[in-house]
């Protein structure tokens, strides 16, 4: 008679939303989508995602975004071939799990522990994420297993999760533009070095055979952790109404220091972020590429995330590189429009040493001509803006409103 009840309400896609072991709502998914279509009950407001609100409004959009965009090149090819409708119905194969947060999803009538499931202590499967970023070696008559946080990391670039030598590292290739888009996250990883910024992610470089060719790879390193869970910016905004009168600079930092974070310490790392942005003319900088640890224990933000994904920078995907003042004309996806007006908001223009940097264009071009078959011209002018943009930052340092036309500076 039990088993008789239990049927429909599986089929009927009730789920408990699981923090960790907590039972923290009760939800019902569109089992055919993977979609929430709504909220039955929250047990412990205190244990929602940081962004859905009290009453879990925002609760279909987060759970959405954890899935692989529709955007992302071949996604829609390996859902076929899966059988998947969605990204969301394939991120319920793990039941939601990820490597970014604690979350996930038990059907109601299942017993299951966060012990026996997680990603950060258990192996996973490298069938989906060979699929996804079409590598490795795939059996395509056996069972393939779909049991692998590959299916909950977002973001437009082809990835997967991969486990080396027991850590988790976030394997990003892509195959057009030569490449150029994980060789620009080793790129970054030396700025930081050389600057002596410490929180930032330690890309290695890779190779990667697609389709038969060689390309290359990042493999960067988990930074969140069991105890640590990943917070975008996007997150922290989502269900705050941003007054008028308030940038949404101003309120991503209102917000961290509202999740606990130190005012000072949000604003080093933001305007680091902007200077070394613009020396890299990173494009996108958007509120999901940067964000904060939040402790699931102490429930607050503890720390920011390390800088991660400067892979849309250095005219990756532009066929003429800009030179000149042209240079101060980008268009970027971030706080502002225009690239160069993003430095407005940087108060300590001294918070890099530009000396630091005095070979570091020549250092690019030698990796791009290493890591990528671009031609030797075309890696010569895209270290030749960096050496530019080194300059306008120093410009700037010395107290150039660089944002205005050049005769007004
Ligand atoms: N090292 C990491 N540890 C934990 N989560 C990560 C790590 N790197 C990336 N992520 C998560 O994966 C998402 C996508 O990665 P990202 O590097 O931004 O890829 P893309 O270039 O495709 O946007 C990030 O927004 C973040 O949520
Ligand atoms: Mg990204």
């Amino acid at each position: 008679m039990e088993n008789q009840r239990e049927v429909p309400v599986i089929r009927s896609g009730l789920h408990v939303l699981k923090h960790k072991d907590m039972d923290v709502a009760m939800v019902q998914l569109d089992l055919t989508t993977g979609k929430i279509e709504y909220v039955l009950e929250i047990y412990l407001p205190d244990e929602l995602p940081v962004g859905v609100g009290r009453e879990g409004s925002n609760i279909a959009w987060w759970w959405a975004s954890r899935a692989i965009p529709d955007s992302r090149r071949g996604i829609q090819q390996v859902l076929h071939y899966l059988d998947e409708e969605t990204s969301l119905s394939l991120m319920m194969s793990a039941y939601g799990l990820s490597l970014t947060d604690h979350y996930w999803m038990q059907p109601i009538g299942e017993e299951l522990y966060w012990k026996d499931l997680n990603f950060y202590e258990n192996d996973f499967s490298d069938d989906l994420g060979n699929l996804l970023t079409d590598s490795g070696r795939i059996d395509r008559d056996a069972h393939i297993s779909k049991f692998s946080p590959s299916s909950s990391v977002n973001g437009e670039m082809k990835k997967k999760w991969v486990i080396m030598n027991d850590a988790r590292y976030l394997l990003k290739v892509n195959t057009d533009h030569y490449g150029q888009q994980s060789v620009n996250e080793l790129i970054a990883c030396r700025m930081h070095e050389r600057l002596g910024w410490e929180n930032h992610v330690a890309y290695q470089p890779g190779t990667i055979v697609v389709e038969g060719q060689e390309y290359p790879c990042s493999l960067n390193p988990l930074f969140t952790s069991e105890d640590h869970e990943f917070v975008s910016a996007y997150q922290l905004i989502r269900d705050y109404k941003v007054p008028n009168t308030v940038s949404n600079y101003e309120a991503v930092i209102r917000r961290a220091c509202y999740y606990g974070m130190g005012e000072e310490e949000v604003r080093r790392q933001l305007e680091y972020t902007i200077m070394t942005d613009f020396i890299l003319s990173n494009t996108d900088r958007h509120f999901n590429n940067f964000g904060f640890l939040y402790h699931t224990k102490k429930h607050r933000l503890t720390v920011m995330a390390p800088v991660f994904d400067t892979g849309n920078a250095l005219f990756y995907n532009k066929e003429i590189v800009p030179s000149g003042l042209n240079l101060l004309e980008i268009t970027v996806s971030s706080f502002c429009k225009r690239e160069v007006d993003m430095l407005r908001y940087v108060k300590h223009a001294d918070g890099i040493r530009t000396e630091l940097l005095e070979d570091f264009p020549e250092e690019a071009e030698g990796m791009l001509k290493e890591y990528t078959d671009m031609p030797a011209k075309r890696a010569e002018v895209i270290s030749r803006t960096i050496r530019q943009k080194l300059e306008y930052l120093r410009r700037f340092q010395q107290g150039k409103k660089i944002w205005k036309r050049e005769k007004y500076w």
